[in-house]
């Protein structure tokens, strides 16, 4: 049987103490504290902990993902960094970016920084794809299967998150034209962010622009959701020569 608990012994502020389940020497500090289970950001169970371990996988996609040329790629302008990390937060709601710019303004390197800043924030869904778009179209020109073309599109549609690298660089036809609006038709209507770079401007007025390479269906659909960022500058590429 156990003992009674003698309280008869104690005095009225040790006796509160004692129902409070706090000891003589817990109070002076100089006891046990209560027991802290809750884990420390490097501990699992802890979401910092979490996001870290997302981080490092994503990253390490990204690594395997990104052209040697890319590997040490930074976004480094502010309106591709926010979209980055809308983009992480919220893929859904943050759209899509156009890099717009002239050949060697860093177009590629900032759009390979954007997907690093996303894997290095450590999103639930790190899933990405980088083409051009005269890779893609030459990944979807039918070759007797028409099959084929349906599935890689489908794929291109599906990825959560894609580059499309010299969008209307390649030579326009009816079937690239057509090709393009429904990838990104279906994109649009799905709300899924895509990172664009053309080397034209989104409109110039008699001059070549992505209304002109593209048709107007394209266009409207992109000026909806998806922000615009014109790359300035001389071709890095020539600087170290001149
Ligand atoms: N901020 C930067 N810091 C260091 N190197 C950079 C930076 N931006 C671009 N570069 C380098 O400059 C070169 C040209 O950049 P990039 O390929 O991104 O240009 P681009 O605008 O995509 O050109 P193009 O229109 O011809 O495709 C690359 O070697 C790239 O690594
Ligand atoms: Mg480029």
């Amino acid at each position: 049987m156990p003992e009674p608990l003698n309280v008869g012994s104690l005095g009225p502020s040790a006796f509160a103490r004692l129902m409070a389940g706090v000891t003589e020497k817990q109070q002076q500090g100089i006891g046990p504290g209560p027991i802290d289970d809750q884990p420390t950001p490097d501990e699992p169970g802890h979401p910092e902990y979490h996001r870290r371990r997302r981080a490092e996988w994503a990253l390490k996609r990204w690594e395997t993902a990104t052209p040697p040329r890319y590997r040490r790629a930074d976004a480094t302008h502010p309106d591709i960094q926010a979209w980055a990390d809308d983009v992480a937060t919220n893929p859904d709601t943050a759209g899509s970016l156009l890099l717009t710019g002239t050949t060697g303004t860093g177009k590629t390197y900032q759009a390979y920084g954007a997907l690093r800043r996303i894997a290095a924030a450590g999103p639930r869904v790190y899933e990405i794809r980088a083409t051009t778009a005269a890779d893609m179209y030459g990944l979807l020109r039918p070759k007797g299967s028409e099959r084929g073309t349906e599935e890689e599109l489908k794929r291109l549609v599906r990825v959560p998150l894609l580059v499309l690298d010299d969008l209307g660089s390649a030579k326009a036809s009816e079937w690239t034209e057509e090709v393009t609006y429904r990838l990104i038709n279906e994109r649009y209507n799905a709300c899924r962010p895509t990172l664009y770079t053309s080397n034209l401007p989104a409109r110039a007025e008699g001059a070549p622009d992505l209304t002109s390479a593209l048709g107007e269906r394209i266009v409207s659909r992109l000026s909806e959701d998806t922000r615009v960022v014109a790359m300035t500058g001389t071709d890095r590429r020539r600087r170290g020569a001149a």
